[in-house]
C-alpha cells in the first residue's frame, strides 16, 4: 500500500497504472479518517468492485461550522493506517490543508504561515448545491456544511477520477447532493451509496460515536428504536407523515438524556418533506446527547418486493425466472428482451453495431416502453413501435451478444429496468441484477450449476433442436472458458451479491429449484409485509 501527501505523487501513481492498463476501474472511499467498520465497509465493497482503491483522509475544514469540532474531531492515522492495510487497500492519500487549498486558500495570501484557522472560503472557488437541499434536515443548524462537502468532494474526484465513489448512506443527504451535484456537473463517475453498519445496539456507526460514555452509547441507541418504530408504523399501511414522525417523536422522548433536533420524512431524491410515502421515503433524525450531534436514517418503501436472479449462464435463470414470476404473481423483466429490442433498433436504423459513438447516441436518443403487467399482455415498444413480437426473429437473435458488450447499451438499459423497478413487484434475471441494477432486492438468488451439469443440459438442448454437432467436452471448455469471461470483465462482471442465496441446482430439477425459491419468498417476505 502507498501513502501520499501530495497531488502530484497521487497524479504521478494513478497516470502510471492507467498507462499500464486498459479502463482500470479505480475505486475511491472519501473519508475524514477515524475510520470505523462503516468505513470498512465502503473499502470492502470498492475492493470487490474496482482494479485499484483509494481512500482519501482528509478533516476538512471547509465542513465545520465555527462552533463545530474540527479541531477536536479524532485524528489516528497509524491506526487507519493498518486498517487500510489489512483491507487491501492500494492508496492512502492524506494531504494537508495546504496542499489541498493552496496557499491563497489558507491564509488568503497574507500570512507567511498557514494557519488552519485563517482558511478563507471568499478566496477559493465555491461548488454550490441546491439551496432546496442544503437548506433542509442537517442543513437548518449546520450552514455552509454541504457546500464545504460539495467542494472537497468536487476536488477528490476531479483528482483521482474515480470509476466509482463509495458513500455511507448514514449520511444520507450528503449522498443526495453528491448524486445531484455529479448530475449535475455530468461527471463520469458512479456514486455507490452503502448501508448503515450498526452497533449490536442498532447505534449507526460513527466517527463521533468515540465522544460518547457507554451510557451514552446505549442511550443512543434509541434512534434506531425510534426509526424501526416509524418503519412499523408505515408497514401498518399508515403511510402519512404526520403519523410516522409522532411515532418516532414518541420514542425519542422516551430517553430524556437525548435531545432531538429533527425527525423528517423526505423525498430520498430531492429531500422535499413528503406528506405521504407514495414510492419511497427517507426517514431521518438528528438529535444530541450530552455535545456530541448523531444522525441517522431509514429508508421506508411503499413498493412491492423484487427478487432478483443471478447466476453463470446455463444455470437455468431464465426458464426458474419465468416460472418463479408465475407461481408468485409478480412480474417477469425480461432483460433479455430489452437488448433485442435495441439490437432491433440497430438493424432497422442501419446503425452498425461496431461503432459504439454511434450506438450511444442511437439509445440514448430512443425512448423504452415495457408494460410488464401480465393481465393486460407483456408488451415493448421502442420510439412508439410494438416490437414484442420483431425482437424474436433470428436476425436479432444473432446479434443479441454483441449489443449486450457495448457498456453504452448496458448503461442505457440498467436506468431503465431501475425505472421498471419503481414500484417493484417483479422477477428479474440476469448477470448483474441482484449486484448492480436491484442491489436492495428484497430477495436475491445465485443460480449456480457445476460446468459438467451445465454443459449436459445444453447439450440436451442443443440434441432437442437437433444441433448437437458439439462434443461435451467441447462444451465444456466452452462453458468455463465463458465463466472465466463473465466474472473478469471490466462492464458488470458475474458476482455473487454478499446477500444473495446460493443455490446450486446439480441434481435438482427445474419444479425443485423454483420451489426452493418460492419457498425463501414466502418465509422472508410474505412474512414481513
Ligand atoms: O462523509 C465524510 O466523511 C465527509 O463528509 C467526506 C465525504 C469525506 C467529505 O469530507
Amino acid at each position: 500500500m502507498r501513502l501520499f501527501t501530495t497531488i502530484a505523487a497521487l497524479r504521478c501513481y494513478l497516470n502510471s497504472e492507467k498507462s499500464a492498463a486498459s479502463n482500470l476501474q479505480i475505486g475511491l472511499v472519501p473519508t475524514m479518517g477515524a475510520l470505523h467498520s462503516g468505513h470498512l465497509s465502503l473499502i470492502q465493497r470498492a475492493r470487490q468492485e474496482n482494479a485499484i482503491v483509494v481512500v482519501s483522509i482528509f478533516v476538512n475544514p471547509l465542513q465545520f461550522g465555527p462552533k463545530e469540532d474540527f479541531q477536536d474531531y479524532p485524528r489516528n492515522l497509524e491506526q487507519d493506517r493498518l486498517l487500510c492495510e489489512q483491507a487491501g487497500v492500494d492508496v492512502i492519500f492524506v494531504p494537508s490543508e495546504l496542499e489541498m487549498f493552496g496557499k491563497s486558500g489558507i491564509d488568503a495570501g497574507n500570512s507567511e504561515i498557514p494557519v488552519l484557522k485563517l482558511i478563507d472560503p471568499s478566496f477559493l472557488t465555491q461548488v454550490v448545491p441546491p439551496v432546496a437541499m442544503t437548506s433542509v434536515l442537517c442543513g437548518k443548524s449546520r450552514p455552509g456544511h454541504f457546500q464545504g462537502v460539495a467542494a472537497i468532494v468536487t476536488k477528490l474526484l476531479s483528482l483521482v477520477q474515480p470509476t466509482r465513489a463509495y458513500f455511507g448512506q448514514k449520511d444520507a443527504q450528503q449522498v443526495a447532493i453528491i448524486r445531484q451535484l455529479v448530475a449535475d456537473f455530468n461527471l463520469p463517475v458512479q456514486i455507490v451509496a452503502c448501508p448503515i453498519a450498526r452497533e449490536a445496539s442498532g447505534l449507526a456507526m460513527s466517527s463521533r460515536n468515540q465522544y460518547l460514555t457507554q451510557e451514552q452509547k446505549q442511550q443512543a441507541s434509541v434512534l434506531y428504536r425510534a426509526l424501526q418504530q416509524g418503519l412499523k408504523t408505515f408497514s401498518s399501511g399508515d403511510r402519512t407523515a404526520k403519523e410516522i414522525l409522532a411515532v418516532v417523536k414518541s420514542e425519542v422522548a422516551q430517553e430524556s438524556a437525548i435531545q432531538l433536533e429533527y425527525a423528517e420524512l423526505v423525498d430520498p431524491n430531492s429531500l422535499i418533506p413528503l406528506e405521504v410515502v407514495k414510492t419511497a421515503g427517507l426517514l431521518a433524525v438528528a438529535a444530541k446527547i450530552g455535545s456530541t450531534r448523531l444522525i441517522d436514517n431509514m429508508m421506508i418503501r411503499n413498493r412491492l418486493p423484487i427478487v432478483a436472479i443471478d447466476g453463470p449462464a446455463g444455470s437455468g435463470k431464465s426458464t426458474v425466472t419465468r416460472k418463479v414470476a408465475q407461481v408468485l404473481g409478480l412480474s417477469y423483466l425480461d432483460t433479455g428482451a430489452m437488448y433485442r429490442a435495441v439490437t432491433w433498433l440497430a438493424m432497422t436504423t442501419n446503425t452498425p453495431i461496431s461503432d459504439e459513438f454511434a450506438i450511444a447516441e442511437l439509445v440514448n436518443s430512443s425512448y423504452l416502453e415495457y408494460n410488464l403487467d401480465p393481465a393486460s399482455g407483456l408488451t415493448l415498444k421502442i420510439n412508439g413501435e410494438d416490437v414484442t413480437e420483431a425482437i424474436r426473429s433470428l436476425e436479432v437473435t444473432a446479434r443479441v451478444s454483441e449489443i449486450a458488450a457495448v457498456p453504452a447499451v448496458r448503461e442505457f438499459l440498467v436506468e431503465q429496468q431501475r425505472r421498471c423497478g419503481k414500484i417493484g413487484g417483479i422477477v428479474a434475471e440476469g448477470r448483474d441484477i441482484g449486484t448492480n441494477v436491484f442491489p436492495d432486492a428484497e430477495l436475491k438468488i445465485f443460480l449456480t450449476a457445476s460446468v459438467k451439469e451445465r454443459s449436459r443440459r445444453r447439450l440436451l438442448e442443443l440434441k432437442d433442436a437437433d444441433r448437437a454437432n458439439i462434443s461435451l467436452e467441447q462444451l465444456e471448455r466452452d462453458i468455463a472458458l465463458r465463466d472465466e469471461k463473465d466474472s473478469t470483465r471490466e462492464v458488470s462482471p458475474l458476482r455473487k451479491a454478499a446477500d444473495a442465496v446460493e443455490i446450486e441446482t446439480d441434481g435438482l430439477t427445474i419444479a425443485e429449484v423454483i420451489d426452493r425459491i418460492v419457498g425463501l419468498y414466502k418465509q422472508r417476505i410474505v412474512n414481513s409485509y
